[in-house]
């Protein structure tokens, strides 16, 4: 696999869930998209979502033996707790990019901490579902000049 996105707690719920929050795109209909792109652009994608830790962070493990090049992720919640996914990112030592659908920056105080930030390539935040298609253009261009 050349490209991982990953997402986290309740993203599975999108389309339903806070839609004025997130949107009314369903996590299919996004994962649909970004998949065509990398397949235009010649290269594989593999989806992954979790509600829980654990999951997220045996599939990063696993990410560093299956020949991933570059990670998506949106951490949903755990962008604001979880020091174990990201020290699960720090060891497999994997270029990312942050994603979130919303501007956290407008949001609660809480929503302004994030885990991931300062260890990622970089964060697409505000922007929805297109937010994902940003990323993947980073990543495209990643892989390329790799
Ligand atoms: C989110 C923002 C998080 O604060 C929240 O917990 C989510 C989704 C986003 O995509 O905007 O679940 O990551």
């Amino acid at each position: 696999m050349d490209i991982l996105l990953l997402n986290g707690p309740n993203l599975n719920m999108l389309g339903v869930r806070e839609p004025e929050q997130y949107g009314t795109q369903t996590l299919d209909d996004i994962v649909s998209c970004v998949s065509a792109l990398a397949t235009d652009a010649n290269l594989s994608l593999d989806h992954y979502q979790d509600n829980s830790e654990v999951g997220l962070i045996d599939r990063v493990h696993a990410a560093s033996q299956d020949g991933t090049k570059y990670i998506i992720i949106n951490p949903a919640a755990f962008t604001h707790t979880s020091i174990a996914l990201r020290d699960a990112l720090s060891a497999v030592d994997i270029a990312f990019t942050e994603v979130h659908l919303s501007n956290v920056y407008k949001r609660e105080e809480f929503r302004k901490k994030s885990y991931f930030s300062d260890i990622a390539e970089g964060v697409i935040s505000g922007f929805g579902a297109q937010g994902y298609e940003f990323a993947l253009a980073v990543a495209i261009k990643h892989i390329q000049s790799n």
